[in-house]
């Protein structure tokens, strides 16, 4: 529609037709018969009727057939035939489900999960849906948090890669071109500094740290073009995001430019009462408009109260017609007045989901993201070598290899690790049992009302574990697959302990006595306290939420098919007591000294400082070798660039990928500054005894910070560089910036 008919049609809408634009009701309100709607959750929420019929988006349906007699029925009554909005948490996949997000970090591979979005985008968009709730882009640090796992690490230069290459993803160059959704980044801002690691508390950070850390991966998102972000619960200055004027009108529409839709999380205008913010419920709506969140996410308050807040000339009329202008403008750029059914089709729903090119991205996607964290040499296992393998675990075949935030994944459509090992191994050399339940039986996990725990008896378990006990006594290798529960992780899933559960524990205990040649495959959405496992067994694989194809994926690699290149998107504590640890931390006044044990410094009378398993570190059956880094000039300018190489050599005895990665240390600076920081990485692939230059450029614009005078620049002075295959290797060359 042209610029001037959307104003007019904006001119032309009654005030609280505008409100009900800036309203979003759940699918099912448009499902069910209108009575029943109207009085069951229609009267519980404050909606009525006529919000009902104006409103201006819906979440939580999809499916062609559906999103498209939503639509019909609901443009016959709408006013002006405003169609309405469709939006879901298409979070990493929407029915072939991809790695989850904290896995795709691990990747290191902003062109595969360009595709995985690309992908996923395509399978929403002819299940009719219009926006994803999707990138996630919150940085984080603490693994007690459970929405970790729909990040993409702690690092804001990868999270910001990451960001920009989902979002184009998801949105390719025009958002209305065929098999394109609106992206939307979330969750703004700062949601995973939540204190205690416990969701919906306050992100207490200082604002430089606010600024250097957690704002960056929104800024790359933004900046790729995402049509909308969605605010976060917690508090920022102690002001809930969702009615921060500050952090929505000066920083995400002032200094980013961000000129999209704002929504508001689940309820999260109304939560500011909860919060002791907003007084009451007219007092959020106010609040809420007056921060510019354009759309009031599941309940009343705007659409209760907006228009008599108007009327009553407490807020301008203009508060109003600007977020409505921006939700006409999203539909405009949607191409939903020239086509309010988009891409809903469902022969095409039938072509595209779950068809073979998106199950082969989401095998090599799972590959890609699996982290070695251990391997003596006992991976990778040769289904050919006559040798007895016994598959134990609650993982071996299990279907569910999805996170909580995958809930239209098409769980019966996953390929399990037995399905695909007895695509490979022999089944005269081969056992598969469970061995142990995922949880103790009986175990709830707090709030899943409809969770249903593990129902054995204790002698079934007791069987379970004394069949695989025998199983591992028979078998010359183990493969364990035991991890997390997948509601263990996603929203409101905190963890106080970073444990695999317990009758895993267990399972991994009885086998070690009868075989020590272990290998562990885990499954987990957030970094867990591994130092058991670590001792126990000879190979750990980190294989997180792999999606549809986990069990492809983790066999291939499992058998050296595809050589593992992930490196860790987030530090792996030695325990919880040691969280929050990251690796672009400050040194302290007093920092330890590697194997100088000193009373008086920076560090724990339990635990090292370092974590078990650093960022950026990940492991292959083949050896690289890297070369000192060398800088063809010692001295930087504003103006000219430091090439910083080194060579890269496959020393091993098969091909294999690595990720080069390079950190710099502003070594002194106006405001103390990270010991490290990753500035760029390169993944090349090298054939064995191959080797390669991989090549950095330095530029004075990579230095800048937020200086002690609150400017973004740089200073001159001493800088170090490293390149290395993780962010606890490689030996430092220095530069100066003049
Ligand atoms: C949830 C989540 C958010 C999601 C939204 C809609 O509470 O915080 O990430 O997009 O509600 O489901």
């Amino acid at each position: 529609m042209e610029r001037n008919e959307l104003k007019k049609l904006l001119a032309d809408m009654s005030l609280q037709e505008k409100v009900d634009q800036l309203v979003q009701l759940a699918g099912f309100f448009y499902l069910n018969d209108v009575e029943s709607i109207l009085l069951g959750p229609a009267k519980e929420m404050g909606v009525t009727e006529e919000n009902i019929q104006q409103a201006g988006s819906i979440l939580g349906s999809y499916g062609a057939e559906t999103l498209k007699k939503i639509q019909k029925e609901y443009m016959e009554k709408q006013p002006h035939h405003i169609p309405m909005m469709f939006m879901l948490d298409v979070i990493h996949g929407m029915k072939t489900v991809f790695p989850a997000p904290l896995a795709q970090g691990a990747a290191f591979d902003p062109e595969l999960s360009g595709r995985c979005a690309s992908a996923a985008a395509l399978e929403a968009a002819v299940s009719g849906l219009h926006v994803t709730f999707a990138p996630m882009v919150d940085l984080v640090r603490d693994a007690r948090w459970g929405r970790v796992m729909e990040s993409n690490g702690e690092d804001p230069y990868l999270t910001g890669q990451l960001a920009a290459a989902q979002v184009r993803g998801f949105q390719g160059e025009d958002m209305s071109a065929f098999g394109k959704v609106c992206a939307c980044v979330k969750h703004f801002a700062g949601y995973g500094a939540a204190e205690a690691g416990r969701d919906y508390t306050g992100a207490q950070v200082s604002d430089r740290s606010f600024q250097e850390y957690y704002l960056k991966a929104y800024k790359e998102g933004i900046d790729a073009g995402a049509g909308m972000v969605m605010t976060s619960f917690n508090t920022v200055r102690d002001i809930p995001a969702s009615t921060n004027v500050w952090l929505m009108r000066d920083v995400l529409r002032g200094e980013m430019g961000f000129d999209g839709v704002l929504i508001s999380d689940y309820g999260a205008i109304m939560e500011t009462i909860a919060h002791g913010y907003s007084e009451d419920e007219s007092a959020a709506a106010a609040n809420g408009i007056k921060a510019g969140v354009d759309i009031d996410m599941m309940t009343n308050i705007y659409a209760g109260h907006l228009a008599k807040l108007v009327e009553d000339g407490k807020i301008p009329v203009e508060l109003v017609d600007e977020s409505v202008w921006r939700v006409l403008e999203l539909k405009n750029k949607l191409g939903l007045f020239e086509n309010p059914y988009k891409d809903a089709d469902e022969e095409a729903e039938k072509k595209y989901i779950l068809c073979d090119e998106h199950r082969a991205l989401a095998r090599e996607a799972a590959a890609k993201c699996c982290v070695l964290l251990e391997n003596d040499g006992i991976l990778p296992l040769d289904p050919k070598s006559g040798k007895k393998v016994a598959f134990i675990g609650p993982y071996v075949n299990r279907k569910q290899m999805n996170s909580s935030w995958a809930f239209t994944g098409d769980v019966e459509a996953s390929v399990t690790i037995e399905a695909a090992a007895k695509e490979v191994f022999a089944d005269d050399k081969t056992t598969y049992l469970a061995g142990s339940p995922v949880l103790n039986p009986g175990q709830m996990l707090v709030g899943f009302f409809d969770f249903k725990p593990e129902e054995i008896t204790e002698e079934q378990q007791k069987e379970m574990l004394a069949q695989a006990v025998e199983a591992a006594k028979a078998a010359d290798t183990v493969v364990l697959a035991i991890g997390e529960h997948y509601l263990q992780s996603g929203e409101a899933t905190s963890r106080a302990m970073l444990d695999v559960p317990e009758p895993q524990m267990a399972l991994l205990r009885e086998v070690a006595k009868v075989n020590e040649n272990i290998v562990v495959v885990l499954f987990n959405g957030r970094p867990l306290d591994l130092r058991e496992i670590k001792a126990t067994a000879k190979a750990v694989l980190e294989v997180w939420l792999p999606g549809t194809e986990g069990g492809h994926a983790i066999v291939d690699v499992l058998t050296g098919a595809v050589n593992p290149s992930g490196k860790l998107s987030m530090s792996f504590p030695h325990c919880v007591g040691q969280v929050p640890v990251y690796y672009n931390a400050f040194t302290t006044g007093r920092p330890t000294i590697p194997n100088v044990p000193e009373r008086f410094k920076s560090k724990y009378l339990d635990i090292p400082n370092d974590p078990l398993y650093p960022f950026g570190y990940g492991l292959s059956y083949t050896d690289f070798a890297i070369s000192p880094v060398t800088l063809d000039n010692a001295v930087l300018t504003a103006d000219s660039e430091i090439r910083a190489k080194v060579t890269v050599s496959n020393t091993g005895s098969v091909s294999g990928t690595e990720v080069v990665q390079l950190y710099i240390q502003d070594a002194f600076g106006s405001v103390v500054r990270p010991k490290k920081e990753l500035k760029g990485f390169k993944k090349i692939t090298l054939a064995a005894g191959e080797s390669q230059e991989v090549e950095f450029v330095i530029d004075e614009p990579m230095l800048r910070f937020l200086r002690a005078d609150d400017t973004v620049g740089s200073e001159p002075g001493l800088f170090r560089v490293w390149v290395a295959n993780s962010s606890a290797a490689g030996e430092a060359v220095e530069f100066e910036l003049k």
